[in-house]
């Protein structure tokens, strides 16, 4: 029986490996009709829709109930016994019904990281990675499957295109991205001095766009940006987030951190509950992590492409019901600052796949 369940959810996460390799070989320009069209995202999409009503329904049932009280961890950091616990459990779980993931999946060693800050609340820092099944672990390995690279590809093109006024491109002053943006998205977000505020790697972006180039700006999650910044995210590929915090961050990063830590939503959940006191079990078909950033801009095979760290945002703080914040708030910039603060000593991975 059990074999059948784990053979029978196998069999449903490669279909969605087939529609996303049956994209990756789609030819330029992959973004616009092309994608709409595959048959392989109308299906996905309504299996997604339908599953998610149902998904929401349960979900009334689990926090609204008993199941809250379990989950409410107040922010305090798994202890390590029991967080030895949540280990021995996750992987009993994964075993016994955790369909997708396959026996060999559950003796996969993850790989994970003392935090170097005292400060940090993880006993260890574990990348979404480990979390993701095995197939779309291995879509993320191979270059060449891994559909994220089509907006790699597209992001290349970009960066040697002249626009706007000033006749220039991103090469035109940056050169290679190889050499130049080596390194630049472990730091950011940043302090910006013109803005008395942080500012992230697009909208960093769109300030060489607009100041530099005098181009138009590009809208958060246009294809373009999203392009772009995953090549200039890419080109630190493998080299650990190194946020800055205790500088002029600091009243940011403090903002970010009690939004991380706050209740809010129908739900009346905040992010901690899932991603601190729960990563390593199951929710729903999700194999919760910590929620970290190292993977963004990442393509989700839920949406079929790249998105932002900050879609991500919108689709935890949506799963909880509370208000959804636009993309490039100051309030998301600021929890950006925290979580890849969190997650600092971790490898970049864009582009990552996750489910
Ligand atoms: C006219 C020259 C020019 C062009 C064109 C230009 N930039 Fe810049 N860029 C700069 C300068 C100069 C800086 C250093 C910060 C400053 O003084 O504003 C910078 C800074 C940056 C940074 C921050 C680097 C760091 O270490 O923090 C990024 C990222 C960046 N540019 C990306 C781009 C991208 C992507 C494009 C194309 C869309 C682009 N730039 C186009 C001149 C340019
Ligand atoms: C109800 C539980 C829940 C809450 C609360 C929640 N998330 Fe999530 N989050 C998820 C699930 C499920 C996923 C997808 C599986 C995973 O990576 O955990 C996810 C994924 C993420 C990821 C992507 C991780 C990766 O490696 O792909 C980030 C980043 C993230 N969440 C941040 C947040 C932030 C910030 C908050 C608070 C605003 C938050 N989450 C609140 C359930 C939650």
């Amino acid at each position: 029986m059990m074999r059948q369940v784990i053979r029978f959810m196998t069999r449903r996460s490669q279909q969605f490996i087939k529609q996303a390799r049956g994209q990756s070989r789609l030819k330029a320009p992959f973004w616009g009709n092309n994608i709409q069209t595959t048959q392989g995202t109308s299906v996905l999409l309504e299996k997604h829709i339908k599953k998610r009503k149902k998904h929401m329904a349960s979900w009334e049932k689990v926090l609204g109930g008993k199941g809250l009280e379990k989950m409410g961890n107040h922010g305090k950091a798994a202890s390590p016994g029991k967080f030895a616990g949540l280990v021995l459990g996750a992987l009993a779980v994964s075993i016994i019904s955790f369909g997708y993931v396959s026996v060999t999946d559950a003796q996969t060693i993850r790989r994970t990281l003392k935090p170097a800050d005292k400060r940090n609340p993880l006993p260890e820092i574990v990348s979404g990675y480990y979390f993701a099944n095995a197939e779309t672990r291995a879509l993320q390995d191979d270059d060449f499957d891994n559909p994220g690279f089509l907006w790699i590809e597209a992001g290349e093109q970009l960066w040697k295109k002249k626009d706007g006024k000033a006749g220039k491109s991103c090469a035109s002053c940056h050169k290679r991205a190889k050499d130049s943006m080596k390194g630049v998205a472990t730091r950011y977000p940043v302090y910006y001095k013109p803005w008395g505020k942080m500012i992230n790697l697009v909208q960093r972006i769109n300030e060489c766009r607009t100041k530099k180039m005098k181009a138009k700006r590009w809208k958060y999650e246009s294809n373009e940006m999203l392009s772009l910044s995953a090549y200039v995210a890419h080109q630190s590929r493998g080299m650990p987030l190194n946020v800055a915090v205790d500088g002029p961050e600091k009243p940011f990063f403090e903002k970010g951190k009690a939004y991380y830590y706050t209740r809010r939503g129908q739900f009346n959940i905040a992010c901690n509950q899932c991603h601190e006191g729960h990563y390593g079990n199951k929710l729903r078909a999700d194999l919760l992590s910590q929620g970290h950033a190292n993977g963004f801009p990442a393509y989700r095979l839920a949406w079929q492409k790249l998105g932002s760290l900050h879609r991500r945002f919108q689709v935890c703080s949506s799963l909880t019901r509370a208000r959804v914040l636009p993309k490039g708030s100051d309030t998301y910039v600021n929890l950006e600052l925290y979580i890849k603060w969190r997650g600092n000593g971790l490898p970049i991975e864009v582009p990552a796949v996750r489910r």
